[in-house]
């Protein structure tokens, strides 16, 4: 990859607008709380997730894929939310999150900007 090329896509992970994204998150409401100290639901709670490690919620009982990812010292950038985020099932095999993904690019980078304004 040329390096204009990883520079733009660096930036197209951010570019989103955060207030969409605040919309586009209701998508994950269902299963996932965005306060500070909010109590996991079906899915641990997201709040600052951008920067923090994988399956690092205490209490929450992650499967063993995810747990398995967190201990290998996987971290939670931008760029590696929006791969999962597109097609859980496929970047993590045997995670128990239910959802199909969000394919259009342009929702992730959205809802990326507003994860990034969570836990500040
Ligand atoms: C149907 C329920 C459901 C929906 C909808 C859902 N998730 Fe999840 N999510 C889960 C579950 C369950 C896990 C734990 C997966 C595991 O342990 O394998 C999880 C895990 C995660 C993790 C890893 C968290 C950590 O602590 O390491 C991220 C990031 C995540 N979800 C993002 C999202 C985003 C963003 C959305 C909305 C676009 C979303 N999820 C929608 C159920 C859901």
């Amino acid at each position: 990859m040329s390096l204009l090329m990883s520079l733009f896509l660096v930036q197209a992970a951010f570019a989103g607008d955060a207030e969409q994204g605040e919309k586009v998150a209701k998508k994950c409401f269902a299963c996932h709380a965005f306060a500070a100290d909010a109590p996991p639901k079906a899915g641990p709670n997201l709040f600052g997730i951008i920067g923090r490690k994988t399956a690092s919620v205490e209490g929450y009982a992650y499967s063993n894929a995810m747990q398995a990812w967190g201990e290998e010292g996987h971290i939670w950038t931008a760029e590696e939310i929006d791969a999962f985020i597109e097609a859980p099932k496929t970047v993590l095999p045997g995670n128990k999150m239910t959802f199909a993904g969000l394919k259009k690019p342009e929702e992730r980078a959205d809802l990326l900007a507003y994860l990034a304004t969570l836990g500040e």
